[in-house]
């Protein structure tokens, strides 16, 4: 039995390094968006229940001419698109050597080495993002999960009732801010904690997408006056649009003056506390009660890595999760339940996230992540500079990060309706995806449409961002002659 696992592990270890170096050295010139269509795939896997197995053969050579075929190219370097980022190759094999563990990080007893790794990743994140030493926190699949367990810490602290008894304990229902550029995990958080997502308030944004705080102080002190009770003020540091970073300090003020949480969305930005540039942006992140960041983002771990981090330290995160099931509270001596992660987020079983995260920081170092982050910013930065040069091209956002947004404005539709000039971006952007040339998405900015750029391939280069502005203004001309 013994024998034949080694066996299939050696021929999939061969056969997989196979495909994975043919498939990295394509990266640069395979399509970045595939052609095909959800109908095409559909009717590719369109298939019996497998009543008998299939060789290790057959089943590579469909991932590798139908799976990865299809597969949108992420780690393209010509990738413009959203969060995803192309993973370091040990945090591929990390994921591979986790899975041959296959430990449960939910219960240290499951999972002994990773839940130290998991201790040691959380303080490094804890250190990187200047939270003091009794900080602490828990891995979480993303951003979205991240958010939940933060703001499930806000509601639990603006009331100690409300995990036994609901929310119908809490004096004056309870509200949440945030910017109307926070990503959408805030809202179903809201709707999922019972708050409701009417009760999160969308905050309108300044012309450069920051979080307008005398709009914040208004709306909240016209819900003090209505009896309602602000229970946490949400920042984003990087926002998933614009990349950009709201006034965290000012924030803070903020929440403090009205006894509320104060929790950052830094799933994405948060990575710019590795880089000495570009560190102070985020002044004012470690007054936060709590933090999403995920390394799954701007670190180049692969999905799924994402953080949440707390300012007051695991019995905060137990106060709102811990749970005591007899079948994992036998005896142990009591010195290993404080690492047992069931206890500080909502999952049971957990995949040993830790290992490729740790990994990831020991490969690349404070110094590796600070070096490709400012390579990238002042990437983006040359792109806005030259977009600023264009004359049919207007740019929309600051650079704070290694995001831009602008629009396609050519003479002719300067004077456009809005709906006109909207559809102009939404067919070059399409056009692009056809040509499999380089993928970006557009986006929604007060109300109007704009392409939006993110460099998160670590091996995009200049000649990247030269050759996507040459095909903007070739699809903007061909989007042209055949409207
Ligand atoms: C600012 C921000 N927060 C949270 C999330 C959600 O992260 P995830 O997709 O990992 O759940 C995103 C996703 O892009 C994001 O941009």
């Amino acid at each position: 039995m013994i024998d034949d696992i080694k066996a299939q592990h050696e021929k999939l270890g061969n056969e997989v390094t196979r495909i994975i170096t043919e498939y990295v050295s394509t990266l640069d010139s395979r399509p970045v968006a595939s052609e095909a269509t959800p109908a095409l795939i559909e009717e590719m896997f369109d298939e019996e229940f497998p009543e008998t197995g299939s060789s290790i053969d057959d089943i590579l050579a469909r991932f590798r001419n139908e799976i990865a075929r299809h597969a949108m190219t992420i780690s393209s370097p010509r990738y413009f698109g959203q969060f995803n980022p192309a993973p370091l190759p040990i945090g591929v094999w990390a994921d591979a050597l986790a899975s041959t563990l296959n430990q449960n990080a939910g219960a240290w007893r499951n999972g002994p080495t990773s839940a130290i790794i998991e201790t040691r990743v959380v303080r490094w994140l804890c250190d990187l993002l200047g939270y003091g030493p009794e900080s602490f926190g828990v891995l979480a699949s993303g951003g979205s999960e991240a958010n939940l367990l933060a703001l499930k810490c806000a509601r639990d602290a603006a009331n100690q009732n409300i995990k036994q008894r609901g929310v119908r304990v809490a004096a004056g229902d309870l509200v949440i801010y945030a910017s109307e550029q926070c990503h959408f995990s805030i809202e179903k958080s809201a709707d999922i904690l019972g708050l409701g997502r009417e009760l999160l308030r969308k905050i309108p944004t300044d012309d450069r997408f920051h979080i307008r705080v005398d709009a914040l102080e208004q709306t909240i002190a016209n819900d003090r006056k209505a009896g309602l009770k602000p229970c946490c003020i949400v920042g984003v540091a990087g926002a998933t649009s614009t990349g950009v970073i709201d006034p965290l300090e000012r924030l803070a003020e903020i929440a403090r003056e009205n006894g509320c949480w104060y929790h950052v969305d830094a799933a994405y930005g948060g990575t710019l506390a590795f880089s000495g540039k570009h560190r102070a942006k985020l002044n004012g992140l470690s007054l936060a009660d709590s933090i999403t960041f995920d390394p799954h983002k701007w670190m180049f771990v692969p999905f799924e890595c994402g953080a949440t981090l707390v300012r007051g330290g695991a019995g905060v995160l137990r106060e709102s999760f811990d749970s005591s099931p007899e079948y994992l509270n036998e005896d142990r001596g009591g010195a290993d339940v404080q690492f047992d992660f069931f206890r500080y987020g909502q999952l049971g079983s957990r995949r040993f996230m830790s290992l490729k995260l740790w990994m990831a920081l020991k490969f690349m170092g404070r110094q590796g992540y600070a070096q490709t982050v400012d390579r990238q910013i002042a990437l983006v930065e040359y792109l806005a500079q030259r977009i600023d040069g264009l004359h049919d091209f207007a740019r929309i956002s600051p650079v704070e990060t290694a995001v831009v947004c602008f629009k396609y404005l050519p003479e002719s539709y300067r004077e456009a309706e809005p709906a006109l000039q909207d559809s102009l971006q939404q067919r070059v952007q399409q056009y692009i995806e056809r040509s499999g040339k380089a993928w970006l998405t557009t986006t929604v900015l007060h109300g109007r449409r704009a392409f939006r750029v993110n460099i998160n391939s670590f091996l995009t280069e200049q000649r990247h961002v030269d050759d996507l502005l040459e095909l903007l203004q070739h699809a903007g001309r061909e989007v042209l002659t055949t409207s």
